[in-house]
């Protein structure tokens, strides 16, 4: 067995390693600097602290973006100086976001050992490549991103970090091949297993009950008319049409797939596919598309949410709550309210679903953001919303297997909105602006909040028919469960008639300040249901030509 000694490597702190949303993103020049990587790998150990750390095992992987395979072998040899006594590596480094959680909740090494946190190497939509982006980010016990109590403390260690601790004469480890290798340390054996990504993620999906349920609405839809092998429906579906480019499953940079369901600018497709996905780099993220239809994230939620008990298995015994981020727009509140369900509303950002999911309740959850998941993980996940749709899209057609009359994705979509009404809905994102003038304007947008008449005065010298400004504040969170509070969550502007305007600072870029602006109203009428998006939410845009200076 080789052995490895124990250096303490001397260091000093970096500007900026704060983890976002979703933990730290920055270039990949950036993270390539000496040390850097190391202090916030080390300031993880040591939040977590000694005892945590020790004997622990931990899942190093990622989307297998550029410079992750330096990065896992760095993570190995500075998890064996610290103690860590087992190394899980997916398969070349690789393992999605949701498998991931999957495998740190469900998977049981060799020797009976179950892991207890993971290092997810990912920046998960943002382009990778050597001048792109990089990222890293620490998931716990649950299988979920560490909470807001950790990742501060992870922040604050590396703003007085003076030394990390590397395994000194410990090679590289072979990620390409499965099998565990182990070395030996002062306090003992270190073991690095490897093992294979896919299968694992498709036994986990299996064991989830959520792999068979697409029935033959799949096989029809994927195996009849794409040609794709049946047995190979899981690999497939997040894939398809995505890779290069932006890898972020929205209309804008889904394009391929976007032109190939109809929606195209110019359509000249004949006959579009019934049914299309896509996913992000490290498919936690989805995009789901009808023939000619986009699902709005939100809807998508409600919608799942509406039909989980009837169409998937795995809830068939009821749901135990639903939850949105707050600039989710509201259609799954009236879902919740309609079938009596508890309901929460949290701060933008994954880890806030976990406290609910990990006390019972809530069972689905959803983020404008394109972003679905369920308790079955403490991660969103790509492949589950898929699985989900054409669940529902199966009980759907139950009846009708085979026949001519095919309940759509967009009959579905529209079925739901006369049952519960429309939330119109849109987003406006505007990247690279500078950050101090981000700043200033959030800071103007508060200020604007103590003085409501002088908003309404404001909005109607614009616009008449905008409905009145009742309520603005900025959106604050105590976590039910541990009773934490998070602050400056989101500038809420509400009105009169259910319609909002949110404004957020995002929290996943790696250089600059984007600010967001969700705009949403909510329509009951049902003759009303049926407009263009943008035309029925033309009146709430009256900013376009206020002098915000967002440009
Ligand atoms: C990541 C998180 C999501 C969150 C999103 C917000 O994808 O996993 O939970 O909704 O970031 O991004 P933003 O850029 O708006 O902060
Ligand atoms: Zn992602």
């Amino acid at each position: 067995m080789v052995m490895f000694k124990v250096s303490r490597v001397e260091t000093t702190p970096f500007d900026g390693q704060k983890p976002g949303t979703s933990g730290l993103r920055k270039k990949v020049k950036v993270f390539k600097q000496p040390h850097y990587l190391e202090n916030f790998v080390q300031s993880t150990f040591n939040a977590l602290g000694a005892d945590k750390v020790r004997g622990a095992t931990l899942v190093v992987s990622g989307d297998g973006r550029y410079y992750s395979k330096d990065a896992i072998q760095i993570i190995i040899k500075m998890a064996a100086a610290n103690g860590v006594r087992r190394i899980w590596v997916g398969q070349n480094g690789l393992l999605s976001t949701p498998a991931v959680s999957a495998v740190i909740r469900e998977r049981v090494g060799a020797d009976g050992s179950k892991a207890n946190g993971a290092f997810i190497l990912t920046a998960s939509h943002n382009p990778g490549g050597p001048h792109e982006d990089f990222g890293i980010k620490y998931n716990m016990e649950n299988g979920g991103p560490a909470p807001e109590g950790i990742t501060d403390k992870i922040y604050s260690n590396t703003t007085t970090i003076k030394e990390y601790l590397i395994a000194e004469g410990l090679p590289d480890v072979d990620i390409s091949t499965t099998g565990i290798t182990s070395f030996a340390g002062p306090e003992g054996q270190f073991d690095v297993d490897v093992f294979d990504s896919a299968n694992d993620y498709v036994k986990l999906m299996n064991y989830d009950a959520l792999h068979g349920v697409a029935g033959a609405y799949a096989k029809r839809i994927f195996v009849e008319e794409l040609g794709a092998q049946e047995s190979s429906l899981l690999n497939c579906v997040p894939k398809e049409d995505f890779g290069g480019g932006h890898p972020d499953p929205n209309l804008t940079y889904a394009k391929e797939l976007v032109a190939r369901m109809g929606l195209g600018k110019t359509d000249t497709e004949q006959d579009p596919p019934e049914f299309g996905a896509a996913a992000d780099g490290d498919a936690d993220r989805n995009m789901i598309l009808g023939k000619r239809f986009f699902v709005t994230p939100s809807d998508s939620v409600a919608i799942i949410a509406a039909n989980a008990v009837q169409a998937i298995p795995y809830f068939s015994g009821g749901l135990k709550g639903v939850a949105r981020s707050m600039p989710t727009s509201a259609a799954l509140d009236v879902v919740a309210k309609n079938l009596n369900l508890k309901f929460f509303e949290v701060p933008t950002g994954w880890k806030f679903f976990g406290n609910l999911m990990d006390a019972g309740m809530c069972s689905v959850c959803g983020e404008e953001s394109f972003g679905t998941g369920s308790d079955h993980i403490r991660e969103k996940d790509g492949i589950w919303a898929v699985l989900a749709w054409l669940s529902i899209l199966a009980y759907k057609n139950k009846d009708n297997l085979g026949g001519e009359k095919l309940v759509s994705v967009e009959d579905i979509v529209r079925q739901h909105w006369s049952t519960y009404g429309r939330h119109y809905y849109t987003r406006y994102d505007y990247e690279n602006v500078d950050a101090g003038k981000a700043k200033e304007l959030m800071a103007y947008l508060v200020k604007l909040q103590s003085s409501l008449p002088e908003v309404n005065n404001i909005i109607k010298g614009i616009r008449s028919d905008v409905s009145k400004v009742v309520n603005a504040d900025e959106f604050e969170y105590k976590d039910p469960v541990d009773g934490s509070i998070s602050k400056h969550q989101g500038i809420r502007y509400l009105f009169e008639d259910g319609s909002r305007l949110v404004f957020r600072l995002s929290g996943t870029g790696s250089e600059g300040a984007t600010i967001r602006l969700y705009i949403e109203q909510y329509e009951q009428d049902p003759s009303k249901i049926g407009r263009e998006s943008q035309e029925a939410l033309a009146p709430l845009k009256f900013m376009e030509v206020m002098d915000l200076d967002m440009d």
